[in-house]
C-alpha cells in the first residue's frame, strides 16, 4: 500500500511532468467530464455509451439513474435499459429495475429514512418487486440499529445501552462524537474526543 502511493506519487510528480511522456498521458480521468470515461489501456479519455455516465472513479461508465444495467464486461460494453414508470428505482448493485415506496436518492437507488435498512431481496435472494424499508428494533435485547451502509441492522454503540438501554441517546443524555454520555457525566474534554478521532483515523489508515 505505502509502497503503491509511493510510486503513485512519484509517477504523478516526477514522471507525467516530461513532455514525451505528457504527449501520452493527456488527461487524468478527472478532465474526462461527465460523458467519457478514462480509458487506462491506451490513457485518454474515450465516451461513455448511450444513458451513461461516467463512474466515479472516473476509469469505466456506469448507468443514468433510472436505468438498469443489462450488460457489463468488467466496465466495458456497459449497456442500459430505462427502467419502467412503476419501478423506476434501479437496485444497489445496477443490475434490476424495483419500486422504492419512500423515494429515491440522487443517483436513483431506493431511499429509506434513517435508522430504516433498504431491504430489495428476499432471505433466498430473490428480488422484490418493491423495495422494503424496515425498522430496527433498538429496545431490549435487540439494541439495534442500522449500520453505516443502511443494508444491515446491527447492535448499537455500547455508550448507547450503557447509558441509555436503548439506542436512542435523548435528553437528558447527550451525543457526540458517535458516544452517548450521562448528563451528570459531564462531556470529555474537547481535546479528548479529537484524539479519539485521530487514533481512529490512524487505526483506519493503517
Ligand atoms: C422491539 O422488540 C420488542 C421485543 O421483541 C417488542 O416488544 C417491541 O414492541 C419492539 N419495538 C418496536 C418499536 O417494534
Amino acid at each position: 500500500m505505502a509502497v503503491h502511493s509511493l510510486l503513485h506519487t512519484f509517477c504523478v510528480f516526477t514522471l507525467l511532468p516530461l513532455p514525451s511522456l505528457r504527449r501520452n498521458y493527456k488527461h487524468r480521468p478527472a478532465d474526462c467530464g461527465a460523458d467519457r470515461y478514462f480509458d487506462s489501456s491506451r490513457l485518454a479519455c474515450a465516451p461513455c455509451g448511450a444513458h451513461q455516465r461516467q463512474s466515479a472513479g472516473g476509469s469505466s461508465c456506469v448507468c443514468e439513474p433510472g436505468y438498469r444495467m443489462v450488460s457489463n464486461n468488467d466496465g466495458f460494453s456497459v449497456s442500459c435499459e430505462k427502467c419502467p414508470e412503476d419501478m423506476s428505482g434501479v437496485t444497489q448493485d445496477g443490475w434490476n429495475c424495483i419500486a422504492c415506496p419512500k423515494g429515491l436518492t440522487p443517483n436513483g437507488n431506493c431511499k429509506c429514512p434513517n435508522n430504516e435498512i433498504l431491504v430489495e431481496r428476499s432471505m433466498d435472494g430473490i428480488l422484490l418487486n418493491e423495495a422494503l424499508c424496515i425498522h430496527c428494533n433498538g429496545s431490549e435485547q435487540s439494541f439495534s440499529a442500522s449500520d453505516a451502509s443502511g443494508s444491515r441492522c446491527i447492535r448499537c454503540e455500547k455508550t448507547f445501552i450503557q447509558v441509555s438501554k436503548s439506542c436512542d441517546c435523548s435528553n437528558p443524555n447527550i451525543l457526540t462524537g458517535g458516544l452517548c454520555f450521562l448528563a451528570q457525566e459531564g462531556l470529555p474534554e474537547v481535546k479528548e474526543i479529537i484524539a479519539l478521532w485521530l487514533c481512529f483515523e490512524l487505526i483506519l489508515l493503517d
